[in-house]
């Protein structure tokens, strides 16, 4: 099985990890698409033509049979393009997690923090207008420009990064937030900061064991037997942190598994 997953940076990473929680037997290609990054303060059209360019390439050159866009506001920009030109391949998406953040809430009050594409993209609206219909929760929004930046940089606790963050946080933390959504899969980077503002107890949401499952399943679906050796490609297209790179997968026994390459798409 050959799987290619892409982001615009590190971030994506976090989605690897939690599949290499419950995935096997694979290769996994994946592409920070650093030169190009952030995906956040770009226009889906520009956005689009990035995620096009890598689905080709990562068919042309590996022949993948799965593809994980592993960037929420990639999947808002692409998802549904990408679906219907590329109907042979296995295409997962990454959305928010607003509904398993409306489920656990208490206090009623969730907390979203994501790219202002992805908060301005008509599927989170979508997403939002349906799930509101369940149940009844008043939601924080919170777009975070340049906190993808941060976390490229490897300023995970940085001063600068922790002022950014109060500041986006303050009115979660006035308003008894209990759960807030990482609608951007580089937020799980930053867990340890949001914590240290919000208090250890705040319920964090991110959709990276979900889209794991959903390969697994989809895959065996297609006669994937899931096991043996998983090896785990980086492209990247700009810079990357390898620092970042090595801290994401130090607690995975994939560590050691990893080939990074630069790559021009
Ligand atoms: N990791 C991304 C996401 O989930 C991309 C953020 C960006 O490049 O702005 O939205």
């Amino acid at each position: 099985m050959k799987v290619g997953v892409f982001d615009s940076g590190l971030g994506g990473l976090t989605v690897v990890s939690a599949i290499t929680e419950v995935f096997n037997g694979a290769d996994i290609f994946y592409v920070a698409d650093t030169a190009h990054a952030p995906y956040g303060q770009k226009a889906p059209e520009q956005i689009l033509k990035r995620c096009l360019e890598i689905t080709n390439f990562l068919i042309n050159k590996h022949e993948i049979e799965a593809l994980i866009v592993a960037c929420n506001t990639a999947t808002s920009a692409a998802i549904s393009y990408l679906r219907e030109n590329f109907p042979t391949l296995i295409v997962i998406g990454t959305e928010p997690g607003i509904k398993p953040a409306i489920e656990f809430t208490k206090t009623g009050n969730v907390g979203v923090l994501a790219t202002p594409a992805t908060l301005k993209g008509d599927k989170y609206q979508l997403l939002v207008n349906q799930l509101s219909m369940n149940k009844s929760v008043r939601l924080f929004e919170q777009a975070c420009p340049g906190l993808v930046e941060q976390i490229e940089k490897g300023e995970i606790s940085s001063k600068k990064t922790t002022l950014m963050l109060e500041d986006w946080l303050k009115p979660m933390s006035l308003n008894s937030v209990d759960t807030i959504v990482l609608g951007c899969t580089h937020y799980p980077l930053v867990n340890e900061t949001i914590k240290k503002i919000m208090g250890e107890n705040i319920n964090l949401i991110d959709t990276g064991c979900a889209i794991a499952k959903r390969l697994k399943l989809l895959s065996e679906d297609n006669g994937h037997i899931n096991e043996g050796l998983l090896n785990i490609c980086i492209y990247f297209t700009g810079e990357i942190n390898t620092n970042m790179v090595n801290k994401i997968f130090k607690t995975s026994e994939q560590g050691d598994k990893i080939m990074i390459r630069k790559y021009e798409i």
